[in-house]
């Protein structure tokens, strides 16, 4: 018989991606998803693009009883339901903790009375905050902050108490929570309350800090790769690409094909126990080096990103995946090159009729 498969809001971007690969694998998969307005618009239909052998399951991840419809005869949960946000600001404080903080709690309660045999949930490299640094030592360096005068001076990389400059590293699985916002520490959250479950019930639980995920169908307001999108949008209507501060925060393009490999050999690995690992590609891209990137791609070679020396308070500088923890024992192999991924994102952007409505959303 074949396995069912679960996906928490597997309507969205990440989880469509995997619901495609696993229907290729032979499972059978349903969704279950509210389909929020923030993410599919209000008319809150059927995304064309989730396959037509999904079964879409309309409910709510922290209704008791749509879980424990949506759970029904299901061995595998890939736990993605989730509401994104950016920065420090607090004014949907209560929606992150009641979908990403609540709605686990609720699957939880239900999932530790069925037979699912695997639970992997996504979590993010929001945990950490800043990454990891060294100082001139060579020591390494956990609770980097920088202050709200060093951002007015326009002073972007941050610096030892003595004012010396911090070299950024990988970031590895050890690194300290770091929380910056409210919607990071949801995360944290709801990895840990996976995490607890799971050793208590003896249900192996795999947490994935996904990095920046980036691919076809991600909405212009992606908190985490959004940007890119707009910036493509952008070139392909001869604008410039805005870049916050000098452009060179450094960060971790994860393509989704990679993403969903992760979700896979998660899924897969036998005697995971209870485990958490960072999926990045394992390079560090700065928003110039995207954006000059898709000028070339794009033939606006001539369009220079703008840089606008503006900051958001809250944004991290610098972050990007130590991957050698998935690399040995998830035998996770990022396959897809940027240059690769962001040509299929221009593609994809090319073909969109609509895509203008999305942009609303957009920062830029
Ligand atoms: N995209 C990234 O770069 C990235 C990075 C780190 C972590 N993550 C995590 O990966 C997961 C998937 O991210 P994504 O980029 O696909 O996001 P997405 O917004 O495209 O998908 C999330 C889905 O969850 C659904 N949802 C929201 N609230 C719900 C609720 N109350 N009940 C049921 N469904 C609900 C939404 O309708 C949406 O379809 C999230 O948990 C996110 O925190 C993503």
């Amino acid at each position: 018989m074949l396995s069912t498969v679960l996906i928490t809001g597997g309507a969205g971007f990440i989880g469509s991606h995997l619901a495609d690969t696993l229907l290729a694998r032979g499972y059978k998969v349903r969704v279950l998803d509210n389909l929020t307005p923030e993410v599919h618009g209000n008319a809150a239909r059927r995304p064309e693009r989730l396959s037509d052998e999904v079964e879409l399951m309309i409910g709510d991840i922290r209704n008791q009883q749509d879980v424990r419809r949506a759970l029904k005869d299901v061995d595998i949960v890939f736990h993605l339901a989730a509401r994104m946000g950016t920065g420090q600001h607090t004014y949907e404080q209560a929606q992150y903790t009641s979908v990403n903080n609540t709605g686990t709690a609720v699957l939880l309660q239900q999932l530790i009375h069925g037979g699912v045999q695997k639970l992997v949930v996504a979590s993010s490299m929001s945990v950490y905050g800043e990454g990891l640094y060294k100082d001139v030592h060579g020591q390494l360096v956990e609770n980097v902050n920088r202050s709200v005068e060093q951002l007015q001076q326009k002073s972007w990389n941050p610096v030892d108490l003595e004012g010396r400059p911090l070299l950024a590293c990988p970031t590895s699985e050890l690194k300290q929570a770091r929380i910056h916002s409210a919607y990071a520490l949801s995360k944290a959250a709801q990895e840990r309350m996976c995490l607890l479950a799971g050793e208590a019930y003896g249900i192996p639980v795999v947490a994935l800090r996904f990095f920046n995920v980036y691919g076809m169908h991600q909405m212009f307001s992606n908190q985490y790769t959004g940007a890119l999108t707009i910036f493509a949008w952008r070139l392909l209507n001869d604008r410039a690409p805005l870049l916050f501060e000098d452009g060179l925060q450094q960060r971790d393009f994860v393509h989704v094909k990679d993403a969903v490999a992760a979700c896979c050999n998660a899924m897969d690995m036998i005697d995971s126990g209870c485990s958490v690992y960072n999926i990045g590609s394992g390079q560090s891209t700065t928003y110039h080096d995207v954006a000059t990137m898709l000028a070339r791609i794009t033939g606006r070679e001539h369009i220079r990103p703008e840089i606008s020396g503006k900051y958001r308070e809250g944004d991290i500088r610098h972050c990007f995946a130590d991957i050698s923890k998935a690399w040995k024992e998830l035998r996770y192999r990022p396959q897809v090159f940027p240059d690769q991924g962001l040509a299929e994102i221009t593609g994809w952007l090319k073909e969109q009729s609509t895509a203008d409505r999305f942009i609303r959303f957009g920062q830029n």
